[in-house]
């Protein structure tokens, strides 16, 4: 295989991390070998006009969703038996269904095993949950951009799809669960042998806070390293022996990889982007 990395290096605990300026699709094919991956985890440009540095996301909407198809292809041949493909994919309040036409555009080859909503906002009433969630006052945490609108609710959430070859995939549930609140449950329930229960398909996850958009987060849509993380744990990391992103950005899905100590490849068109990754990476374990 021709040609050099941008970066190769490794992770804290010594997992390697290969960087490529490629076009992913495909690098896809060419930098990593056929069923050799066993999660893949990415945000593709949502084709919404946002303002990269070396791709234009504005393409008329067919042919945008002919390339994801393309993607999915390539994906389908890079990824193991039992792999898992972590889509994450928003919609806007006046274009709803571009998520869902997304993961109709990769139905020839996967099924779409589940649906989690990534939160990213949320307003909680106190009066709706109880004395024992120990809350004094209404909760209202995480993202938000006031933006005015005569017609649509702010939106609080995008979508991670997690596309299979076949639905059968297994996951490590518990491994991104949470405690019973109600611990008489472990009592009440057969099987029921650990305080440890499925965290469900809503997963709230707020961005860290910025004000000054340029010099705080260097790219206009990254997503947290706490996402790709869950959905590694999802995947279940003993069979995440190769994890790679085809859009790497600023690397969320790196540092993930890297903290989980799980090689990794990533691509992306940008030199910008991927010398912000190298960067974080090398920061890893001092401060990321
Ligand atoms: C939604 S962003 C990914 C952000 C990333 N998840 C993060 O947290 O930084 C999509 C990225 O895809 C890159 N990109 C667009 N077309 C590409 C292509 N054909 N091959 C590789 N990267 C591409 C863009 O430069 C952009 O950084």
């Amino acid at each position: 295989m021709a040609g050099r990395p941008f970066a190769a290096l490794q992770g804290p605990q010594g997992s390697p991390v290969t960087l490529w300026q490629e076009d992913s699709l495909l690098g896809l094919r060419r930098r990593v070998s056929a069923g050799s991956v066993d999660v893949v985890v990415t945000s593709p440009p949502y084709n919404r006009k946002v303002p990269y540095r070396s791709y234009r996301d504005d393409r008329p909407r067919r042919e945008y969703l002919r390339w994801i198809a393309r993607l999915g292809r390539s994906v389908d041949r890079a990824l193991s038996e039992g792999g898992s493909f972590f889509l994450n994919m928003g919609g806007s309040p006046s274009d709803p269904w571009m998520p869902w036409d997304v993961a109709g555009a990769l139905r020839e080859r996967f099924v779409l095993q589940n649906v989690i909503v990534w939160l990213k906002s949320v307003a909680i009433d106190r009066a709706h949950v109880g004395a024992a969630s120990g809350l004094t006052r209404d909760l209202v945490v995480g993202h938000y951009k006031p933006l005015r609108s005569e017609r649509y609710v702010h939106g609080a959430y995008e979508y991670v799809f997690q596309f299979t070859r076949d639905g059968t995939v297994p996951i490590d549930r518990l491994a991104v669960g949470v405690a019973y609140s109600d611990k008489s449950n472990l009592r009440r329930w057969r099987g029921v042998d650990s305080d440890r229960r499925c965290r469900g398909n809503v997963w709230f996850l707020p961005y860290r806070t910025i004000r000054r958009r340029a010099s705080d987060r260097p790219h206009p849509a990254p997503f947290p390293p706490e996402l790709p993380e869950r959905c590694l744990r999802l995947h279940g990391l003993p069979r995440a022996r190769l994890v790679v992103d085809p859009f790497v950005g600023i690397g969320a899905s790196a540092v993930a990889a890297a903290r989980l100590a799980r090689p990794f490849v990533g691509f992306d068109v940008d030199a910008e982007y991927l010398a912000e990754t190298r960067r974080r990476l090398e920061r890893l374990g001092t401060e990321d």
